[in-house]
């Protein structure tokens, strides 16, 4: 017996097609984004699940956040990355990339415009509905990117996190793979009370271990792996 995930209940302001089927198999969900200012299709897999899994797996969908508004950064590719796998365990994702926000959010969204900016509200409402998270973060100057700190600022408190939870995987040109930055994100988190997979993934020196898709570091992948199974069943 499987079930068909309901989307739409999840994330009501997106369009998207589903149709049920007789047997096992992936969907693609194109969503229209409103809460971008430019028009963005999300592809959404998902699956139905079995009876077995469906106690240990959410029904809804993961938001794997690209942590930098960068354009193509290797971020991107490592959210898409993640999504995969987590795909193939059968979960429901969606990637969240910074790039896509409103360009003049620090100024249209906050403060005083709390709630003025209709793109960065249908992003606040998708957040408030998230229960998991999986932030892939690089390493800028020894730290996160500030632009994610300015997204979090932006959220309302305590509502987008708080008691939610994240898995947190950091990537970096140097040998470190954003420890730093993940300690310094992770502190954050804790005061506005998420908890956070104590594995986080280090992609140190990603570039040397990424070609066309493909992570070629064989431990890189398992410690992946690993985390994509234990955000399931956190
Ligand atoms: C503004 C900026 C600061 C950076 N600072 C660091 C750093 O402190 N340490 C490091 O290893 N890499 C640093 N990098 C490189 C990124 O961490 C590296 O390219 C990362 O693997 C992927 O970043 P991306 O998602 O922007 O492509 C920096 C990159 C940028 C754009």
């Amino acid at each position: 017996m499987f079930w068909n995930e309901k989307l739409h209940k999840v994330i009501p302001f997106y369009s998207h097609y589903a149709s049920p089927k007789a047997s096992p198999f992936t969907e693609t969900y194109s969503l229209k984004n409103c809460f971008f200012t430019s028009t963005l299709n999300f592809t959404i897999e998902t699956t139905r699940y079995s009876v077995a899994n469906i106690m240990s797996i959410s029904s809804q969908p993961i938001v794997i956040i690209v942590g930098t508004n960068r354009p193509n950064s290797m971020s991107r590719k490592i959210a898409e990355y993640y999504q995969n796998l987590l795909s193939k365990l059968n979960a429901p994702s969606l990637i969240l990339d910074l790039v896509n926000l409103p360009h003049d959010f620090t100024v249209s969204a906050m403060y005083e415009n709390s709630g003025k900016n209709e793109g960065f509200n249908g992003l606040r409402a998708l957040l408030e509905k998230t229960d998991k998270f999986v932030f892939i973060v690089p390493e800028y100057n020894g730290s996160y990117p500030g632009v994610l700190k300015a997204f979090i600022d932006g959220l309302p408190y305590p509502n987008s996190f708080t008691n939610k939870k994240a898995a947190l995987v950091g990537l970096s040109s140097n040998t470190q793979g954003a420890t730093i930055a993940m300690s310094h994100l992770n502190d954050v988190f804790s005061y506005l009370g998420m908890n956070t997979l104590a594995l986080r993934v280090k992609l140190a020196q990603i570039r040397n271990h990424y070609t066309e898709g493909v992570i070629t570091n064989a431990l890189y992948n398992e410690l992946l792996e690993m985390q994509a199974e234990q955000i399931l069943r956190f």
